[in-house]
């Protein structure tokens, strides 16, 4: 399968390549994360990959565990920091996000277990600020994000930087908003039993990856995307627009998100 974007100007500095659907979009995006991975295992190097989670990467890992099994990707030279998780969670309740990266991709490939990390949701409030800072370091201590993968929410939160975030915000504990909870209640059986809280990575740490790639699918996109893209200055009312001060980002979308 080929797949031929249609390129978009630039907005703001931000490249979008539109593709005609979700499938196309994904198999461009695992395209991009296969190509980095081989590259660096060619040059003899690892390979560090920020990952997100909710519906929009899930067809992004499935062809990626398609091309290890069929193609032989192998994830043997990866390290993965994920963007953010529920707080509190333990890493074995099927809502965390801990279990969504082994259900769709970390069950199904040759990564090395120890180099996949993700923010705990069960630890103590007393010790939220201490890790965020060891999450920040092993960051750091990792070479940093070669590419970082995003989804938007209809906030225009990135991870989960809601309205109010600011550029210079790290790794932290914050209070997820209404919207972000209901557009999580189907898959929890309620609002009342999605957390009110998580951890997740700041719009700092974001833009700190070498490359960053927003994934936007669907009509329910469309509105935050034309703001994030073309409306007024970079503001923390929609926190997405800070990624317009990024030198490497681009957005792929489909045609319906656009
Ligand atoms: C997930 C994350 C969120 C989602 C966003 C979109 O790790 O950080 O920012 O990317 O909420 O979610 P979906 O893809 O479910 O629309």
């Amino acid at each position: 399968m080929t797949s031929s974007p249609e390129q978009e100007p630039q907005f703001h500095g931000i490249e979008v390549q539109k593709f005609a659907d979700p499938r196309e979009t994904a198999y461009a995006v695992a395209s991009k994360i296969e190509s980095l991975i081989r590259k660096r295992r060619d040059a003899g190097v690892g390979c560090v990959l920020g990952l997100a989670t909710g519906s929009t990467p899930i067809p992004v890992y499935a062809e990626l565990v398609r091309r290890h099994r069929e193609d032989g990707l192998s994830f043997a030279n990866v390290t993965t920091f994920n963007l953010d998780e529920y707080h509190p969670m333990d890493e074995a309740n099927r809502h965390s996000y801990h279990a969504f990266m082994r259900r769709h991709l970390f069950d199904h490939v040759d990564i090395e277990r120890s180099n996949t990390h993700l923010p705990s949701g069960s630890v103590s409030r007393q010790e939220v600020q201490e890790h965020c800072s060891e999450y920040e370091s092993l960051i750091k201590e990792s070479g940093g994000i070669d590419m970082q993968l995003l989804g938007i929410g209809r906030t225009g939160h990135i991870g989960f930087n809601e309205p109010g975030s600011t550029p210079e915000s790290r790794t932290r504990l914050v209070e997820l908003v209404e919207i972000t909870r209901n557009d999580a209640a189907d898959s929890f059986g309620g609002i009342d039993k999605v957390p009110k809280y998580a951890i997740t990575m700041g719009i700092s740490t974001i833009l700190d990856a070498k490359e960053i790639v927003l994934m936007g699918i669907g009509q329910g996109k469309r509105d935050i995307i034309r703001r994030t893209l073309v409306s007024g200055p970079p503001s923390s009312d929609v926190p997405a627009t800070f990624l317009r001060g990024h030198s490497a980002t681009s957005f792929y979308l489909d045609k319906a998100a656009v």
